[in-house]
């Protein structure tokens, strides 16, 4: 298990012309509406390579100032790291809900899946730059989930139960001050969850004149 919190200090900075973008069929378009969330998944592993070239493109997400300020903990399955996690769900629905049933269904959410992801946001000297630090992790967390669908994986969003837990961070080597943006867990879906949106007419007010 890694130990200590991670420190890009000195790391040399890639220009996007030194990139190899790897090569996929999928459009921009099929990935945006085509990414879908899945709750249980083949029992298969992420190949490594996928999961590099997803991760790859979470640093060319947008951030103001380039605060760079996204910090990824991979647990692989079967990881001790993922084990002590899993304690951690189970405890936190214990104490949620005093259920063993329920609470050995959240250990296993964080045991299944063939990648579980937790991913923090660094906090900037001001509010307004934490605010935009963590917007900007957001849309790193999309880019893994766009860049998911084009490897023909689900990633899956959760901001609730084991995320929340006090000792997280502890366990995972993460500072106290950061912020929890999202668990990612990821793999081959073993089902297609149907979705609907209302249309964006609803949302928006156009100014044309
Ligand atoms: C920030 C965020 C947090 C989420 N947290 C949870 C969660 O804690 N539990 C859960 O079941 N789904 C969670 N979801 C999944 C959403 O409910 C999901 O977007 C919805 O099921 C629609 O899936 P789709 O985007 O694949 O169509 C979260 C999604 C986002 C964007």
């Amino acid at each position: 298990m890694a130990s200590g919190a991670i420190d890009p200090t000195g790391v040399a900075k890639v220009n996007v012309d030194e990139v190899t973008i790897p090569a996929t069929d999928v459009s921009v378009y099929e990935a945006l509406y085509g990414r879908r969330m899945a709750w249980r998944y083949k029992d298969e592993p992420v190949p490594k390579e996928a999961l590099t070239r997803m991760l790859d493109t979470a640093v060319w997400a947008p951030n103001h100032r380039l605060t760079e300020p996204w910090r990824f903990f991979i647990l692989e399955k079967g990881s001790e790291a993922r084990k002590k996690v899993a304690g951690l769900a189970y405890e936190f629905s214990m104490g949620r809900n005093d259920n063993p049933t329920r609470a050995e269904a959240s250990r296993q959410t964080i045991l299944d899946p063939p990648i579980v992801m937790f991913v923090y946001s660094v906090p900037g000297p001001n509010e307004d730059t934490t605010q935009e630090n963590y917007a900007s992790v957001c849309c790193a967390a999309q880019n893994i989930s766009l860049a998911g669908f084009a490897e023909g994986l689900a990633v899956t969003w959760e901001t609730g139960g084991t995320t929340r837990h006090p000792d997280l961070k502890k366990t995972l080597g993460a500072e106290e001050d950061w912020k929890m943006a999202v668990m990612l867990s990821i793999g081959a879906p073993a089902e297609s969850p149907q979705t609907s949106r209302t249309p964006v007419t609803s949302f928006v007010t156009s100014f044309d004149h």
